[in-house]
């Protein structure tokens, strides 16, 4: 009762319902809470638990790393071995130009961050985001984001933000030789879960391609496995300018990660140098849990298990290769 009370005085609450429940231990599929009950866990920290709870892989690679040392320097000074096999393993299980990852503390940071690489990479201001999207809640983040009234109360936002429908192919002339990058989720997450037409995401790198702008890909939700391939873009034949990552790939730890070429990223390194500057980005605690989720995302079958219980159950959404059946449907 004691911690349910601190809870609601102690800790700044996000609604006036929040749950409070009180969680004892968590282990694979379950959350075990102080009632001594076993609840089956069918939110897993909303597509963060890739794994389950406690995978003891990712568990253990934390203790051993936490053995070694914590936090040492800030991101990008020094050469720690979890964060670097990270992203090495990371560059060889993404297609090319995918190649180089800069590793942040959570999703919304890596929309942050990818925004200004764009920015900075392509010299122009203008963004095209889409209706309905979620990319986060920093302020970054928040301005891409298509839901106006969780956006209202926190104005001024990033200017020069315009936003298009998704899956409308009509739309692609607001994409023009002024736009720095047109970012969305591959899979529309917070929308209803709705998926791109058959070839949609074609059109539409072609159409960024004609203008010189860049195409970033929000895989925060759908990304590590979660359709059956590490990332969703790869079932629709396109390949992202930037990737931008998080929720599932720490296996439970907080982390983000944005992704591109080689010629891309480095923009980040000079005029002006630090141009992304995170304390704990790269963190190897964080790293070697990321290293350990990815390493067994890639290599446990778990991703052939994703299409065996996708047809099983007639609800779940239907994507094989570029055949889509979407929710609307
Ligand atoms: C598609 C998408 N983008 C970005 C984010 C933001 O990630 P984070 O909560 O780690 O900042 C989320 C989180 O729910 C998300 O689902």
């Amino acid at each position: 009762m004691e911690m349910h009370k601190d809870f609601f005085t102690y800790q700044a609450q996000t609604t006036k319902f929040a749950a409070g429940f009180e969680v004892e231990k968590a282990e694979g599929n379950y959350i075990y809470g102080t009632d001594g009950k076993k609840y089956l866990d069918f939110v897993a920290g909303v597509s963060a638990n890739t794994l389950g709870h406690s995978h003891p892989k990712v568990v253990n690679a934390i203790k051993e790393q936490a053995d070694k040392y914590l936090h040492v320097m800030v991101y990008g000074e020094y050469a720690q071995e979890k964060p670097v096999a990270l992203c090495k393993l990371l560059a060889e299980a993404t297609p090319e130009p995918l190649e180089v990852t800069y590793l942040v503390n959570s999703g919304a940071e890596a929309i942050d961050g990818s925004l200004k690489l764009a920015k900075r990479y392509t010299g122009r201001e203008e963004i095209v985001s889409f209706k309905n999207s979620y990319h986060g809640n920093t302020h970054g983040a928040l301005s891409v984001s298509g839901n106006e009234n969780h956006k209202r109360e926190f104005r001024p936002l990033l200017p020069m933000v315009s936003f298009i429908e998704f899956n409308n192919e009509k739309d692609f002339d607001k994409i023009t030789e002024k736009t720095a990058c047109v970012i969305l989720e591959t899979i529309q997450g917070a929308a209803g879960f709705l998926v791109p037409d058959f070839d949609y995401l074609i059109k539409l790198k072609k159409r960024c391609e004609e203008v010189g702008a860049l195409l970033i890909l929000d895989e925060i939700q759908p990304g590590f496995g979660r359709t059956g391939k590490l990332f969703s873009f790869e079932h629709f034949g396109i390949v992202p300018d930037i990737l931008v990552m998080g929720k599932g790939m720490g296996g439970g730890v907080p982390v983000g990660a944005f992704m591109g070429s080689r010629k891309i990223m480095e923009t980040l390194s000079h005029s002006p140098k630090l141009g992304h500057i995170t304390t704990f980005g790269g963190n190897p605690l964080i790293a070697a849990a990321s290293y350990a989720t990815l390493k067994e995302v890639l290599e446990s079958g778990l991703m052939d298990d994703v299409d065996e219980k996708e047809n099983c159950s007639e609800n779940f959404l239907f994507i094989r290769k570029l055949k889509i059946s979407t929710v609307k449907d």
